[in-house]
């Protein structure tokens, strides 16, 4: 096995603080940690993690590794990597591959000595590591019992596998399981990126016009703290229900190429490609901000920005003003990379303690029930999710009403 590979070990220190707080405000993964991951079944086990290696995943990989687990971890997004973070990792034991901003190719290296750590279980995100060890991986393929997957993107990608029979080995859609996207999808993506936009900028809100790219998970919670802060918020949409959704609950709603001239933010989260491209940038007013919060960097279409554009410069940390042949500026955020996550801290504390709790817990299913489930995407089932929200409701000292059985017989007939 390839022993760690991380940017500067010095940080160590530095890292473990960030952790440390992390791990203060994550009591449903305490909770789980003293309770089902206490249970033994992680003794021994390898599990290869891609996420984004920040303190809270850091966290993550501390309480698998404190469950029995062997764990080896690589970035999910070349900008979201900590470098403190990994050398905490690493000098507790975590096998690391990962550093900041790593060339292309060095990055990929990284999944693959991921992969090459030979896993039992896999936590991927984005399905990365999947489709790694679908292709030119194939030979790391015969011990791995089954992944978790974090993100829309990944499962996505793992559903088309299973469609054109690809798929080896089953996957338990983390994200879509209750607790994971009506919180970390909506409140996170909605609160950080709403956040990273602000003050990567340092500019207002209020008043903005912000257009809003798919109203899904993320989108819904885009719009709504954008709404917030008092922006004036324009989706845009290609799913009529989703559309419908949006303006009903109180945005205009109207194709890009419109949108395009009036917005002054935009931020896209379709998980779809060229949300806003050449024909949008040649409308744009000046000044005009674009960010990502999607999974992978195709929404804002940088390579057409770039092709566009006579000049390319950093104004502030992690803006870079592309400036058109008319004079026109158009400030790019991150790169076009997550915005909240590349350029900022990523999802609170605290939403994160319920998406790795579902995590934990997709993994501690999979390791239970993997010899009876077939190479399909499945969902965790609802019992775990309730049992987590109940968890959740519990450490925030919220007490909810219990069904009496006349409610219970009266939910279930059909006679009265
Ligand atoms: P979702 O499937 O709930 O929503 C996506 C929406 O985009 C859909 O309503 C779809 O109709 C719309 N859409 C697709 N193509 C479009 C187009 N050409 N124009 C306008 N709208 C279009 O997905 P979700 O959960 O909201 O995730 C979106 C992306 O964000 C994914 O890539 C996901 O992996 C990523 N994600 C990012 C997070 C972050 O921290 N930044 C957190 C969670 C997910």
């Amino acid at each position: 096995m390839t022993p760690s590979v991380i940017a500067n070990p010095a940080l160590a220190p530095e890292g473990e603080k960030k952790i440390a707080w992390a791990g203060q405000h994550m009591p449903v993964l305490n909770a789980l940690r003293e309770r089902q991951l206490g249970d033994g079944s992680l003794k021994g086990l390898r599990i290869a993690m891609t996420i984004h290696l920040e303190a809270k995943t850091g966290y993550l990989a501390r309480v698998l590794q404190a469950a029995g687990a062997e764990v080896a971890v690589c970035g999910s997004n070349p900008l979201s990597t900590r470098d403190d973070i990994c050398a905490a990792l690493a000098a507790g034991g975590v096998t690391v591959y990962a550093r900041y901003n790593p060339a292309p190719e060095e990055y990929r290296r990284f999944q693959e000595l991921t992969v090459e750590f030979e896993p039992d279980f896999v936590i991927d995100d984005g399905a990365d590591l999947c489709a790694l060890l679908h292709t030119t991986h194939r030979r790391f393929l015969p011990r791995v019992k089954g992944a978790s997957e974090e993100t829309t993107t990944g499962v996505k990608r793992e559903r088309a596998m299973e469609a054109d029979g690809t798929l080896a080995f089953p996957v338990i859609a983390a994200n879509d399981a209750d607790c994971k996207h009506l919180f970390d999808n909506r409140h996170g993506t909605g609160q950080s990126s709403i956040n990273a936009i602000a003050s990567l900028t340092n500019l207002m809100m209020g008043g903005k016009t912000v257009v809003v790219g798919g109203y899904g998970w993320c989108g819904r919670g885009l719009a709504r703290y954008a709404h917030g802060m008092g922006a004036q918020v324009i989706v845009t949409e290609v799913d009529p229900i989703k559309a419908l959704e949006a303006y009903a609950d109180g945005f205009r709603v109207m194709p890009m190429l419109e949108a395009a001239r009036v917005g002054e933010i935009f931020v896209t989260s379709t998980g779809d490609r060229e949300i806003v491209t050449t024909e949008h940038f040649q409308v744009m007013r000046d000044g005009a901000i674009l960010a990502n919060a999607g999974h992978f960097d195709v929404e804002v279409d940088v390579h057409a920005l770039r092709a566009l554009a006579v000049s390319e410069e950093e104004v502030r940390p992690d803006v870079t003003e592309f400036r058109l042949p008319d004079g026109r500026r158009l400030h790019l955020l991150a790169k076009g990379r997550l915005v909240n996550i590349a350029g900022a801290q990523g999802h609170p504390v605290e939403i994160i303690d319920l998406s790795f709790a579902v995590q934990a817990l997709s993994l501690h299913y999979l390791i239970h029930n993997y010899r009876t489930l077939q190479p399909r995407v499945y969902k965790l089932p609802h019992e775990i999710d309730e049992e987590i929200a109940r968890i959740k409701l519990d450490t925030l000292g919220i007490k909810i009403d219990r069904l009496t059985a006349s409610q219970e017989e009266y939910l279930h007939s059909w006679r009265d």
